[in-house]
């Protein structure tokens, strides 16, 4: 009897957490990193486009910012403090110099992982001025919590 019980808590977990992935996955936009790209973690600052961490605009509204993670700071370029106008999209490309770092803009769909050896990208268009902050979500050391950028939105 408890056996039917137990049974029917598990499958009901199971759903409970298929259903959230699913609903992470393709409502909040979450993904998982597509790590197709390769980079080597020793020769990051050497290879195209990390040599240039910062922002570059593409097209009217339309911006790239490479970022350079390591612990613990993301090297955005010169400034810590990307400004961009009200309706641009960006495509942050990203990869990492040592360890795992995360990568999510606060307030967007934007979240992925910087894997080290690897490239990864995330688009996201900012339609409501303010500040975001680019925090680290994944674990890396002791400096973890120092970890961060910021995008104006003007
Ligand atoms: Cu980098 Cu946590």
């Amino acid at each position: 009897k408890y056996e039917k019980i137990w049974l029917l808590f598990g499958i009901a977990s199971l759903l409970v957490f298929t259903v959230t992935i699913g609903v992470s996955a393709f409502y909040m936009g979450n993904q998982p990193p597509s790590c197709l790209v390769t980079v080597d973690p020793a020769k990051v600052y050497e290879t195209e486009p990390f040599n240039q961490p910062g922002l570059k605009q593409v097209g009217d509204k339309d911006y790239e910012l490479v970022v350079v993670a390591s612990a613990f700071n993301y090297d955005v370029g010169p400034e810590k403090v990307i400004q961009i106008p009200v309706g641009s999209t960006v495509n942050f490309i990203g990869t990492t110099t040592d360890v795992i770092h995360g990568f999510e803009v606060a307030g967007t769909n934007a979240n992925m992982m910087l894997e080290p050896g690897y490239i990864n990208t995330v688009k996201t268009t900012f339609n409501k001025p303010g500040k975001y902050t680019i925090v680290c979500n994944e674990y890396c050391g002791l400096g973890h919590h120092l970890m961060f950028a910021t995008v104006e939105v003007v």
